[in-house]
């Protein structure tokens, strides 16, 4: 027997106002700042390079394009949910009303690899950056209290525990508590200043580039095998770089706090795919143009803090622009993690309210209207990832549960088109059912070019994800037991809220 939430039932309860919701107060402008503020971040100034030297080279900017294409027909079929299921929640929400709650979970589960491993990548290169910045002022941590403890130093030393990142979900999950209306202000700030960062380095970094780094353009694949450079290494590096374009999904899960989500959700995730895509095909460029590819290899000199290596190394009398990125790009990581905090706590709260994971997930400030409790159950989560864990390896963890996540929402967006065809679309998604196939197939590509590791991951994680739906969800479940097993067709169909 499936159960599936009514999309009129989802569309009442987003009407909803009043004591323990949240509050309508984002504009599209808002959105769009929301996505920039979660896109551009660890990504691109660290997982680039890493993607580069491991995978593909100069390539990387074929990558990058790569990535946005599988984003872009994810972000196709998302702008069609979002705007027709305008509520909290993002592609749970979205699962839940076409593939029923089984899948739901699935993807609920499977979103906080997205958000919460995602903030805790984010965080970890947070650290490194922050002792870049140190290192200007001639100091540093020192190595064991920056790294994870399965992390050493090329000479030998052992990392014990990354308390930088530690410290900085602390911060962001206390601001995040504060309210979303605060928060989308700051985050308003930081995205002006990371976009201006981003252009500047590519205008400055444009007249050193040495044509000699991009020579070959797609580095030969000598060892044959999948991901070792040529064009099996794009598809993995596409797979990394992925990371840099987590986040325009985000803006779905800000639904319920829009103010016009059927127009504003669709121009949010949209603009802001396409304003980063142009500008990360260009950093690549430049970067790898820049220092050469092999330098940000583990043995290179430029691993940690990519850009800021490459700037120091070769662009002399550019030091303050150095340091100037190294301070825009600790305020742009911070408002990545913001918004991923934001996002996890959002998604947790909708599976509350459907008693898939405990109350206190939707226990609502009464004060600041935020769900505090849950941001702080995620401020510890995160932080022990963040604390614990090298960044590569979240890194991918967070790639590949987002793609499964991708996938299943293309899958979502056609199945809806079968069942409940005259279902009123503010947006659709255009040249059906090709744009979700393709989405399904791209984005299916992309996951496996990140490896058998981290599908072990991906599988193990579900897997802990089934245990504790059969022991706790099935059992709280609220559609399940409401006396009725399915809600879609139940009649009469109340008032569709537009
Ligand atoms: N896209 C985000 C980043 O690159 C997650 O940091």
């Amino acid at each position: 027997m499936k159960y599936k939430k009514s999309l009129d039932l989802l569309l009442k309860e987003a009407a909803e106002t009043g004591e323990g919701t949240l509050k309508r107060t984002l504009g599209a402008g808002n959105l769009i700042a929301l996505g920039i503020g979660a896109i551009i971040g660890a990504g691109l100034f660290v997982r680039t390079a890493a993607a580069a030297a491991d995978h593909a080279g100069p390539s990387v900017t074929l990558a990058f394009i790569l990535a946005a294409i599988g984003c872009a027909l994810a972000g196709l079929c998302y702008a069609e949910f979002a705007s027709m299921i305008p509520i909290a929640g993002s592609a749970y929400t979205y699962s839940y009303a076409t593939m029923g709650e089984v899948v739901a979970w699935v993807i609920g589960w499977d979103l906080v690899l997205e958000y919460a491993v995602g903030a805790a990548t984010v965080a970890i290169a947070w650290s490194e950056y922050l002792n870049k910045l140190l290192e200007t002022f001639g100091m540093n941590i020192s190595y064991q209290y920056c790294h994870s403890p399965f992390q050493h130093s090329a000479d030998g030393v052992q990392g014990i525990v990354n308390l930088p990142a530690l410290f900085i979900i602390v911060i962001l999950s206390l601001v995040l508590i504060r309210g979303t209306k605060e928060s989308a202000t700051i985050n308003n700030m930081i995205v002006i200043l990371k976009v201006a960062i981003v252009v500047l380095f590519i205008a400055i970094g444009w007249g050193y580039m040495n044509p000699v780094n991009h020579t070959p353009y797609i580095p030969e694949n000598v060892t044959g095998k999948f991901g070792d450079y040529g064009w099996s290494g794009i598809i993995s590096a596409a797979g990394v770089v992925f990371f840099a374009f987590i986040g325009f999904d985000a803006v779905s899960t800000a639904a319920q706090e829009a103010k016009n989500p059927a127009k504003d959700m669709p121009i949010g995730i949209l603009v802001s795919l396409a304003i980063c895509t142009v500008l990360y095909v260009l950093f690549g460029h430049v970067l790898t143009g820049v220092a050469n590819y092999k330098e940000f290899g583990a043995a290179g000199a430029g691993k940690e803090a990519s850009v800021a290596y490459a700037i120091e190394t070769y662009m002399h009398n550019y030091h303050w622009l150095s340091v100037l990125v190294t301070v825009a790009i600790l305020a742009g990581f911070s408002s990545v993690i913001l918004v991923m905090l934001l996002g996890q706590s959002r998604v947790f709260y909708s599976m509350s309210k459907d008693g898939l994971v405990p109350k206190i997930f939707s226990a609502v400030h009464p004060k600041f209207k935020t769900p505090y409790k849950s941001n702080l159950i995620f401020l510890v989560v995160v932080g022990l990832f963040a604390a614990f864990i090298p960044g590569d390896i979240v890194g991918d963890m967070t790639s590949i549960g987002t793609l499964f996540a991708f996938s299943l929402v293309c899958l979502g967006v056609l199945i809806l088109r079968k069942t409940d065809p005259d279902r009123h679309r503010p947006f659709k998604t255009p040249l059906m059912p090709l744009v979700p196939i393709l989405g399904i197939i791209v984005c299916g590509a992309m996951m496996y070019g990140l490896g058998r590791h981290n599908w072990e991951r991906l599988i193990i994680w579900m897997m802990i994800g089934f245990v504790i739906y059969f022991t706790y969800s099935i059992k709280h479940s609220v559609i399940r037991n409401s006396g009725k097993t399915v809600f879609p067709k139940d009649p009469p169909a109340p008032t569709i809220v537009e």
